[in-house]
């Protein structure tokens, strides 16, 4: 360790001593090597910030690059990884990041499916792993999560307050879903998770650290945040606004999820599209998963309701068409959200995303046509699902805080995520298999106008392009990472 940080350029300590200075007057970064330029930040950051928050190797350098859920990003080595515990640390490694010119990724919980996002080699790993507390402050009503919880602790922290957060439907799920807009149960009644922050720490490209909310001078930002990805900042703290959804012990839902055969596809097929188009009722909650190989196909229906049944008036045509099992109960939310947990590890896996309004003949063609990728490639493939989320109307309504960076496009749809799952062990995408891809979401693509969900895309996919704020979310890119640091050093969606 010594060596490492006493080969550094004499100028990295100097950057240590004034890390927290202003640095917005700072002219771009040099153009260095790659390699060296990472390891000059991480000598600076080491001295700075010590070793039990910089660290090249040992178990839990290795723990946290082995963890990832897409096995593709578990071969990363990063020239180091941070592990943060406050808002200045992170300052420190942005300031050092940036001046010296340095490519670095940022992990919260692991989630993304999209190679390179979130870990890096010859870069920096910024890890939120020693930043996971979830509070309740009483006084104003608000909960604080910090970055590296996974939601399934963070609802647990909370549960016995009869109160929950907006989070996803998995609980091994990170707080990157927020920077996405994320989809949970309860979406329908409550918004875009994204939408139920009320304030974020931010550290800027050049390391300042702000505070943006919906009304201060950082509304711009604030709202690029929710669905601008990692492009705008890195968030230290999200202040967010629970809702009541009960205790564990009030178990004041009724669902769970139903499986169907084979022969049930197009009759669900059309029950989703028809549901996507109709369904009105927010306390309804959905998901269903078509899974696809081996041949042996089986169709998951997740069917909430915040009742005492599923109302026939809206699950009617799920609960007729035949089944192979169920297993609908009363249940809580905290139950509800814990269903899914997410958190199996092993496999490369990719998304790739479309968004269809409610039609049965958009639903049975994409499906066709995931159907023909996955048996051209099922040697490839361990499984795969086309998963359907429904977006209604309602939840753009919900919003607390203002406009997101998505924006409505003005009509009910669904978020359609193509999730293959390669063979276990397979650690790169076999190729061939990415041309076939992207042939399927051309066939597969989005009804016009329609945003994609940048959570479920495919890194090849220009989903900000396909946002009704795109105009507004370039300005604002432009406006706080002017000499585009962050897309030319940091993996993320393309197009800004
Ligand atoms: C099994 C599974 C289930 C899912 N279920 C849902 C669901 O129900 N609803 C839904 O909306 N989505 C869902 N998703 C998609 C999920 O929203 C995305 O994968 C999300 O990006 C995961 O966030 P993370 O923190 O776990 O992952 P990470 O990979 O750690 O982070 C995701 C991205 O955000 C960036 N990032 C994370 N934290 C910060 C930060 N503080 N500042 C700046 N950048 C940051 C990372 O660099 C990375 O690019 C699911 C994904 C999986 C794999
Ligand atoms: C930082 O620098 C900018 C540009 O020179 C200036 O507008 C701003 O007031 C400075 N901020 C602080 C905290 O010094
Ligand atoms: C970390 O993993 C590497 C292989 O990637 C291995 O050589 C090394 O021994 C591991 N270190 C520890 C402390 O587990
Ligand atoms: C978190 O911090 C504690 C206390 O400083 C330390 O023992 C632990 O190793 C850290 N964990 C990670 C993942 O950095
Ligand atoms: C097919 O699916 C059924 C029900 O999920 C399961 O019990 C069975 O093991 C599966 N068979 C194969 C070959 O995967
Ligand atoms: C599932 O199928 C069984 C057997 O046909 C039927 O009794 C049951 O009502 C069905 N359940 C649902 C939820 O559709
Ligand atoms: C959304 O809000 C508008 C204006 O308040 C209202 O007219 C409309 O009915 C709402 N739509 C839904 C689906 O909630
Ligand atoms: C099916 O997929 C293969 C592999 O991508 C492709 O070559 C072929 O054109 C597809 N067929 C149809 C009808 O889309």
């Amino acid at each position: 360790m010594f060596l490492f940080w006493a080969l550094a350029p004499l100028s990295s300590l100097l950057v240590a001593a004034v890390a927290h200075e202003n640095s917005t007057r700072r002219n771009s970064p040099p153009d260095v090597h790659p390699a060296s330029a990472a390891s000059s930040a991480c000598a600076a950051i080491l001295f700075a910030l010590g070793s039990s928050v910089v660290q090249s190797s040992g178990p839990e350098y290795n723990a946290t690059t082995q963890d990832t859920w897409n096995l593709f990003n578990a071969l990363e080595q990063p020239t180091c990884i941070v592990y943060p515990r406050t808002g200045p640390d992170v300052q420190v490694a942005m300031t050092n990041i940036f001046r010296f010119g340095s490519s670095y990724a940022v992990q919260a919980g692991a989630h993304s499916a999209m190679v390179g996002y979130n870990s890096i080699t010859d870069g920096l790993l910024i890890s939120f792993a020693n930043m996971t507390s979830t509070t309740y402050n009483p006084r104003m009503g608000t909960v604080t999560v910090q970055p590296g919880v996974r939601w399934g602790d963070a609802m647990a922290a909370i549960e016995h307050l009869g109160l929950s957060v907006l989070g996803g439907r998995a609980s091994d799920v990170g707080t990157g879903l927020l920077l996405g807009g994320g989809i949970s149960y309860i979406a329908p009644l409550y918004g875009w998770s994204a939408d139920s922050i009320k304030e974020m720490d931010v550290v800027l490209v050049t390391g300042e650290l702000v505070t943006a909310t919906a009304t201060n001078a950082y509304s711009d930002l604030f709202q690029a945040l929710k669905g601008g990805a990692n492009r705008f900042g890195i968030v230290t703290r999200y202040e967010l606004f629970p809702v009541r959804t009960g205790t564990k012990e009030q178990k004041n839902w009724f669902g769970g999820s139903v499986i169907y055969p084979a022969s049930s596809l197009v009759a669900l097929l059309d029950a989703s599209a028809q549901y996507i188009r109709e369904n009105t009722d927010t306390k309804a909650g959905f998901i269903a998963i078509m899974n696809n190989i081996p041949s042996n196909v089986t169709n998951t229906v997740y069917m909430f309701y915040n009742g005492p049944s599923l109302p026939h008036s809206v699950f009617g045509d799920f609960l007729s068409i035949p089944n192979t099992s169920a297993s609908l109960s009363p249940l809580s939310y905290f139950d509800i959200s814990n269903l899914i947990p997410g958190n199996a590890r092993g496999n490369g896996q990719q998304f790739g995303a479309a968004s269809w309004v409610g039609d049965e003949a958009t639903f049975r063609s994409g499906y066709s046509h995931f159907l023909n990728f996955t048996q051209a490639f099922a040697a490839d493939l361990s499984t795969s699902d086309m998963i359907i989320s429904p977006i209604p109307r309602s939840q753009w309504n919900a919003t607390k805080t203002g406009a997101n960076a998505i924006g409505d496009p003005g009509v009910a749809y669904a978020a359609i995520n193509f999730n293959l799952v390669y063979n276990a062990g397979v650690t790169v995408q076999p190729p061939g298999v990415q041309a076939g891809f992207e042939l399927l979401l051309e066939q597969a693509s989005s009804s016009p106008g329609l945003p994609l969900y940048i959570n479920e895309c495919d890194a090849s996919q220009n989903v900000f392009k396909t946002y009704p704020s795109f105009a507004a979310l370039q300005k604002t890119y432009a406006k706080y990472d002017p000499s585009r640091f962050n897309v030319e050093h940091t993996t993320g969606p393309i197009g800004l």
